[in-house]
C-alpha cells in the first residue's frame, strides 16, 4: 500500500502513464488503422481525471452506511464463523487447515455464486463441480443452506437502506456523514 508514495516524477502515474489513456487518444485501432473510439474532449477529459483521482469506484463521496467499517462495507457477520465451521468438517480433507480458497471480495447479492458455495456443489444441482466431487448433497445440504442463509440480514438491509451504487439510495444525514465519524 502506498509504497509509490515518493514516486514523484511528472508523468509517471496517473492518466499519463495509463494504457487506457494511449487507447483512448490512438482510438483504439483495428488492425487495418480504422478507429474504434471516437471521444469528444470533455469526455476524455472526465475520463482522465477519473483515473487521476485514483479510479474511485463510487460517484460520490456521500454514504448511506456512515456507521460501518469505512463507512460503507457490509459483511455478513455470522459468515466466517459458519463458513469456518462446515470446513472443519467438509473441508479440510482436501482444503488444508479448512482454507478454503477466496477471493479478497465476496458477494453480497446472489450469494449462492460466490465460489465457497459453487465449487462443492455437483453441476447437475447448479453447482461448478470444481471440488471434483459433489461435497455438498444438493442445495438441501443443511451446511450449505447454514452458509446461505448467514446472508439473510445484509440482504434484508440492502432492501430497506440501498449502498449508494445501488438503485434508490438515499445519504446519511450530513450529521452523521462518515468524514464526521473520522473526526
Ligand atoms: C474431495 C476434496 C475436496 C473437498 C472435500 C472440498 N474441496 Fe474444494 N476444491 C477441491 C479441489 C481439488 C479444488 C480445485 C483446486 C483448488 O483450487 O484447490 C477445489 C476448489 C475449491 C474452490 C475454488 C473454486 C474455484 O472456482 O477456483 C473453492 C471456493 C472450494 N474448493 C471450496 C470448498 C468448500 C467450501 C468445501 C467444503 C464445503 C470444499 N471446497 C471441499 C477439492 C475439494
Amino acid at each position: 500500500m502506498e509504497h509509490n508514495i515518493l514516486q514523484i516524477t511528472p508523468k509517471q502515474w496517473g492518466s499519463p502513464a495509463s494504457k487506457l489513456t494511449e487507447l483512448l487518444l490512438t482510438g483504439h485501432p483495428q488492425t487495418n488503422g480504422q478507429r474504434r473510439v471516437n471521444m469528444d474532449t470533455d469526455s476524455l477529459r472526465r475520463i482522465f481525471m477519473w483515473i487521476d483521482l485514483n479510479v474511485p469506484y463510487y460517484g460520490t463521496s456521500e454514504t448511506a452506511y456512515p456507521e460501518m467499517p469505512g463507512c460503507r462495507r457490509l459483511y455478513p457477520p455470522e459468515l466466517d464463523k459458519t463458513l469456518a465451521e462446515v470446513a472443519a468438517r467438509r473441508c479440510a480433507a482436501c482444503h488444508q487447515g479448512g482454507r478454503v480458497p477466496r477471493p479478497f471480495w465476496t458477494r453480497l447479492q446472489n450469494p449462492q455464486r460466490n465460489g465457497f458455495l459453487l465449487a462443492p456443489l455437483a453441476i447437475e444441482d447448479g453447482g461448478t463441480g470444481k471440488c471434483g466431487q459433489a461435497v455438498f448433497k444438493g442445495t438441501a445440504d443443511p451446511d450449505y443452506q447454514a452458509i446461505l442463509r448467514t446472508f439473510d440480514p445484509i440482504l434484508d438491509l440492502l432492501q430497506k437502506r440501498p449502498r449508494m451504487d445501488m438503485p434508490g439510495a438515499r445519504p446519511a444525514d450530513v450529521d452523521r456523514s462518515c468524514l464526521g465519524s473520522l473526526q
